[in-house]
């Protein structure tokens, strides 16, 4: 009897998914180390705890592939760098970085849908609502280093921005409702 409720294409598409979740959250950990070498305490904190978020977005892809009936397959990580020059380029990276996994998560949206695996293309629709919210928060934030005076701000401004950056509140209620590593 088949148990495997998703196909071949979307398994390894939803696995490559896993990666580049896994991925990011390296990438927001060297971003934060970063951070902390230039000072930026509350920046840094923001970072980690994105870095964390990002896992969570990985363990929820994993918990639904295994759901399905198929294999979660891990692979190895690549280095995340070069390190950013300064905060403008920290958040321009930010951004970058979330508009290339939502790409990627569009393209596992248009397979599902040729496929008419509703089940995938409907889990699907929480990690498109939760990039929307990222790619928002990524932009908001890049402006906010842009107003400070992006790479010729005061040291007033760099102050004033580390603090509100470190309290920027970033618990998506779409992934606090379903967070699987609680
Ligand atoms: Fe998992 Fe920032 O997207």
């Amino acid at each position: 009897m088949k148990t495997q409720r998703l196909s071949q294409k979307l398994t390894q598409a939803l696995n490559s998914q896993v990666t580049l979740e896994a991925n990011s959250s390296q990438i927001y950990l060297m971003l934060a180390s970063w951070a902390d070498d230039a000072h930026y305490d509350g920046v840094k904190n923001f970072l980690m705890k994105h870095s964390q978020e990002e896992r969570v977005h990985m363990a929820k892809v994993m918990e639904y592939i295994q759901e399905r009936g198929a294999k979660v397959v891990i692979e190895a990580l690549e280095k995340p760098g070069p390190e950013p020059k300064d905060i403008l380029e920290c958040f321009e990276m930010v951004l970058d970085q979330e508009i290339k996994n939502t790409e990627a998560i569009y393209q596992i949206v248009n397979w599902s849908f040729e496929e008419k695996d509703w089940a995938t293309w409907n889990f699907l629709q929480w990690l498109v609502n939760e990039q929307r919210e990222e790619e928002k928060l990524a932009l908001n934030l890049l402006d906010k280093v842009k107003l400070a005076g992006g790479r010729s701000m005061s040291d007033t401004s760099k102050f004033e921005l580390d603090k509100t950056i470190g309290n920027t509140p970033q618990e998506f209620p779409v992934a606090d409702d379903i967070n699987p590593l609680e």
